[in-house]
């Protein structure tokens, strides 16, 4: 499993917690910035993992900005992309369950690093559900083949 993870200054507190979750699991990481907390933009981060992601450089990815929201927003608009803003373990484990989200989100300034953490343990371990998530998630997949180039 290889994973790439990109986050701007608002992120980078949680990087670090995470990274060493990742590296407990044997995990391989494709880190794509940012590497200190001077101000950068988010956009430039989300892209670059989404696009990890949705060429197959990467199987998941994980992004980090002040909020989340952000750099989300950026990353779901790279064609293939699903992904959601968690704020907790629960939120992260439907991410999974429900939304078969191939990039997690988390906003350094809304969870701690151990709760990050958590959630990324969290994503990782629980499987799509399929069944009813399965026709949801075509129907999103619906809306982007009609929407996108
Ligand atoms: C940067 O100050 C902040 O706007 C960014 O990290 C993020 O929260 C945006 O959604």
């Amino acid at each position: 499993m290889k994973i790439a993870i990109g986050c701007d200054h608002g992120g980078i507190v949680l990087k670090e917690a995470i990274l060493a979750e990742l590296n407990k699991r044997g995990i391989e990481v494709i880190d794509k910035g940012c590497y200190d907390s001077s101000s950068v933009d988010y956009p430039d981060y989300g892209e670059a993992v989404a696009e990890a992601v949705a060429s197959g450089e990467a199987d998941k990815g994980i992004l980090m900005c002040g909020t989340g929201i952000g750099i989300a927003i950026a990353a779901n608009k790279v064609k293939g992309i699903r992904c959601g803003v968690c704020h907790d373990v629960f939120t992260a484990t439907m991410c999974a369950e429900h939304n078969n989200a191939n990039v997690l989100s988390m906003g350094g300034r809304v969870v701690s690093p151990a709760l990050a953490a958590q959630m990324v343990a969290a994503w990782l371990d629980t499987p799509f559900g399929g069944g009813r998530h399965a026709g949801r998630v075509a129907k999103i997949t619906a809306i982007e083949d009609k929407n996108f180039k």
